[in-house]
């Protein structure tokens, strides 16, 4: 069914904003639906459509959208100011929250975006070894800035590389496969000017890819031995995975780490955490220079210590029902597929996360995440949204599970997940 006022915003759209979006994965043809309001599971639609939302802001809205709590904290502070650019009590309560719960934080600096978060955490590594080099992993995705945009996943996966980045800045990162210890170690020793390892614990923006058992441990271990600084991006895992993020639930302490999304459950807010002996580096208490006039403006700390406070109080709740409606939606589409027969599928998931790719291979990296049928997954995706359920546009992207999805989104979600897989299997 044609989404005629979405169809006329985009056109309005291509003509004053490259692409028609402000950020390319929020684009798919032959035209995006446009977005008027939300409500806990739910995005509501230009066309007066409401769909239930497994896309969750690329996972910022862990709460669901419109969190009661986090809106008032946000009322409040709106009323006293938005914009002060000096120091604000409030400021330091979020850092020792942060401190409280991320095994890492013994100082917390705070910026606006997860590609600030990245972007600095790799200029403290360099400053701290006296470096140069980065390792990344093969569609690993940190944010659009040269440091990092090599190999990168999420609506970088389909470019080689991004022109304008410069192979000067580009050269001195090096990639190595997911999963895969052992081409780490041989990257370390083959460049003794590494810096750093970048990582997502869990990769989040090629579809979702877990690391096997004991994998995290050996990177760890890796980089210890190396002097190399370990640095967990925290961006999609951080207060989702656990309230300790990645690093509480597998039980690993990386030397940084840098969190976003969920953090601000909607509102822009992202942090540096780590060791102080790192930490201290930054200006003006060290000789590496970051700065931003936005960094903990007061709405967004307001909006970040409402949602700490609340998945803190919630914490023996949220988790558990957070993995329980994801473990529910994935068996039940695994159900499905059963019912079906003869579609070559893998779901992978955790937590609140989950991600389908059509290929009968264990997906573990991204080679084998870009072996996945993607023109069946895009299949899927349209089968969806006509079943009014929005799930992110891409093959290298996951899905988001929220506290607000309740079991009526869940029945609802797996029917249309069963009715959309029964048109890919008639369309072979
Ligand atoms: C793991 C990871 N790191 C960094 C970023 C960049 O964050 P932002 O888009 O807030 O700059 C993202 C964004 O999706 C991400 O998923």
């Amino acid at each position: 069914m044609p989404l005629i006022r979405s169809e006329q915003l985009y056109n309005r759209a291509k003509k004053v904003l490259p692409g028609g979006v402000n950020s390319p994965v929020r684009y798919y043809d032959p035209y995006p639906f446009f977005a008027v309001s939300s409500h806990e599971s739910k995005l509501v639609t230009a066309d007066h459509k409401t769909y239930i939302d497994y896309c969750m802001g690329y996972g910022a809205l862990l709460l669901g959208h419109g969190y009661p709590s986090v809106l008032d904290a946000v009322r409040e502070q709106l009323d006293k100011g938005t914009l002060y650019c000096v120091p604000t009590e409030r400021e330091i309560k979020l850092a020792e929250t942060i401190s409280k719960v991320v095994p890492c934080a013994e100082m917390v600096r705070t910026v606006n975006t997860g590609s600030e978060a990245t972007m600095n955490a790799i200029r403290l590594a360099r400053a701290f070894t006296k470096k140069k080099g980065v390792i990344k992993f093969d569609g690993g995705y940190h944010g659009a800035h040269d440091y990092v945009l090599v190999k990168a996943g999420s609506g970088a996966a389909s470019l080689p590389a991004s022109e304008g980045v410069l192979e000067e800045s580009s050269a001195q990162t090096t990639v190595v496969p997911y999963n895969d210890a052992a081409s780490l170690e041989r990257a370390i020793e083959k460049n003794r000017d590494t810096a750093c390892v970048i990582m997502e614990p869990v990769l989040a923006n090629i579809g979702l890819i877990l690391p096997d058992k004991n994998y995290l441990n050996d990177v760890r271990k890796i980089t210890q031995q190396n002097d190399v600084v370990l640095i967990f991006d925290e961006v999609v895992t951080g207060f989702r995975l656990a309230l300790g993020g990645a690093s509480e639930f597998f039980g690993i302490k990386p030397d940084l780490a840098t969190f976003a999304k969920a953090l601000g459950n909607g509102f822009p807010i992202a942090a540096i955490a780590g060791t102080k002996e790192i930490m201290q580096q930054l200006a003006p208490a060290g000789r590496v220079y970051q700065a931003s006039t936005f960094a903990g403006n007061p709405v967004s700390v307001s909006a970040a210590i409402a949602a700490l406070e609340t998945m803190m109080e919630a914490r023996d709740a949220l988790y558990p029902k957070l993995a329980r409606t994801c473990d529910s939606i994935v068996e039940g589409i695994k159900e499905e597929l059963e019912d079906i027969g003869g579609i070559d599928c893998v779901i992978n998931s955790i937590g609140s996360m989950y991600q389908i790719f059509f290929t009968a291979e264990k997906v573990r990296d991204e080679a084998a995440a870009k072996k996945a049928d993607a023109a069946k997954f895009r299949k899927m995706f349209d089968e969806l949204l006509k079943r009014d359920v929005f799930i992110p546009p891409s093959q290298f992207e996951t899905c988001f599970v929220s506290y607000a999805h309740d079991e009526e989104d869940v029945d609802r979600t797996v029917e249309a997940y069963g009715e959309a897989l029964r048109k890919i299997k008639e369309r072979r």
